[in-house]
């Protein structure tokens, strides 16, 4: 397999070399890379300053370890590869996102690998980015309402959702109105919406039915005998449950809604929480009501500081989406497009304007059960990295 990789690449860099002009000794870069001087920029330029970079990347946030894993993952295979590469941090700003799109362009890319910071917002972006002849593609997160999007590759959402849901299905308390406490990520995601589909398309039967009560949301209450929502009402409950991806919103929420409930919707608990970042915010809330007796609380991303929580029991899963595979599956996209071939895809999204040809990678659940196997054993973290280990 990493041997497939690595021919892939070889042959990834001549075509690199022979799209941007650059002979393959001018493309084998240094592996320089200026992540320390500026919080929002990594670069692996080979030092050319103001010369060609050929793929630039934009990301997020710096600020949640989800897209450091990323931002490692892109300068490696990247780096290793010999191509020019940028990697920009939008810094939760549509704006700054646009002037990275705008920089990266004046670099002279041809290919714009970017998640979006606001899925609705960045189609002005990578319109920018079309009109001067870069491919895009949509990394993770869908950009909507443009035809300025030439592919999207992703993990499979809506499973992400589905494992978070049955995982609560799995391993709740017996007996009825089993407190449920839901939270979402942030409304200009539209991975938030499919997320919330998946764990909604599971979850519906066990609401309708009683087995379970949501505790904080009345607009999911109103709807739990519906089960498909449309956007607008998946859009209404994350209204009321979004964390914004944000820690602290996580944490400042689940505070409100243990305050809000009564009694009842104490006890032995159910939480869905949208990421890792925020299921730790959240876990740490339910941790120290002295009136929940137990929670089972979700998660995805399979952060560092998650996996030991894992070990700990303080989070119960998390959702492993390999940035390994991500990230290559984008360098692959962009060999192809620079060698003029159409890029392999396996499915399509529907962005609100068009149907963007779109490449899905499975997602793995991780327990404290398969940790080792999933997380160790993979290369992806090394055993050292956690205490308590078995
Ligand atoms: C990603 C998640 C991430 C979240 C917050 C989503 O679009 O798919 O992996 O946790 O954004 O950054």
């Amino acid at each position: 397999m990493k041997k497939k990789i690595l021919s892939f690449l070889l042959a990834a860099t001549m075509v690199m070399g022979l799209a941007t002009g650059c002979g393959s000794g001018a493309a084998t870069t240094g592996g320089d890379n200026n992540s320390g001087s500026d919080a929002s920029v990594a670069s692996n330029d080979g030092g050319a300053s103001g010369g060609d970079v050929q793929v630039g990347i934009v990301l997020p946030t710096k600020d949640e370890p989800r897209w450091l894993q990323d931002q490692k993952q892109f300068e490696t295979i990247l780096g290793d590869a010999g191509f020019t590469n940028q990697v920009l941090f939008s810094q939760g700003s549509s704006a700054t996102e646009k002037t990275n799109v705008e920089t990266l362009i004046s670099k002279g890319i041809k290919v714009l690998v970017i998640c979006a910071q606001d899925g609705a917002a960045a189609s002005a972006a990578v319109e920018e980015a079309k009109n001067a002849g870069v491919k895009v593609i949509a990394y993770d997160r869908l950009i909507t309402g443009t035809d300025a999007v030439d592919y999207y590759v992703t993990f499979d959402s809506f499973a992400v959702g589905a494992a978070q849901g049955q995982y609560l299905i799995d391993n709740a308390p017996s007996g009825s109105n089993v407190p449920l406490y839901l939270f979402a990520g942030a409304a200009t995601d539209n991975n938030a919406f499919i997320f919330f589909e998946g764990a909604w398309s599971v979850l519906q039967p066990k609401i309708a039915d009683g087995t379970f009560k949501i505790a904080n949301s009345s607009e999911a209450e109103a709807l739990k005998d519906k089960a498909e929502l449309s956007r607008e009402e998946i859009g209404k409950i994350i209204g009321q449950i979004t964390t914004d991806w944000d820690f602290n919103v996580a944490k400042s929420k689940a505070e409100a809604n243990l305050t809000a409930v009564g009694s009842d919707m104490k006890g032995d608990v159910l939480v869905l929480a949208p990421n890792d970042g925020t299921a730790r915010s959240i876990a740490d809330v339910f941790a120290s009501d002295k009136d929940v007796s137990s929670y089972v609380v979700t998660g995805q991303d399979s952060e560092k500081a998650s996996v030991q929580y894992i070990i700990d029991g303080k989070q119960s899963m998390t959702v492993f989406k390999d940035t390994r595979t991500l990230a290559a599956d984008s360098v692959a996209m962009a060999v192809d497009i620079l060698g003029g071939k159409e890029p392999a895809t396996d499915s399509s999204y529907n962005n609100e304007k068009i149907d963007v040809p779109a490449k899905q990678t499975a997602i793995v659940v991780v327990t404290k059960d398969n940790v080792k196997e999933a997380l160790i054993d993979s290369g992806y973290y090394e055993s050292s990295e956690f205490t308590g280990l078995k």
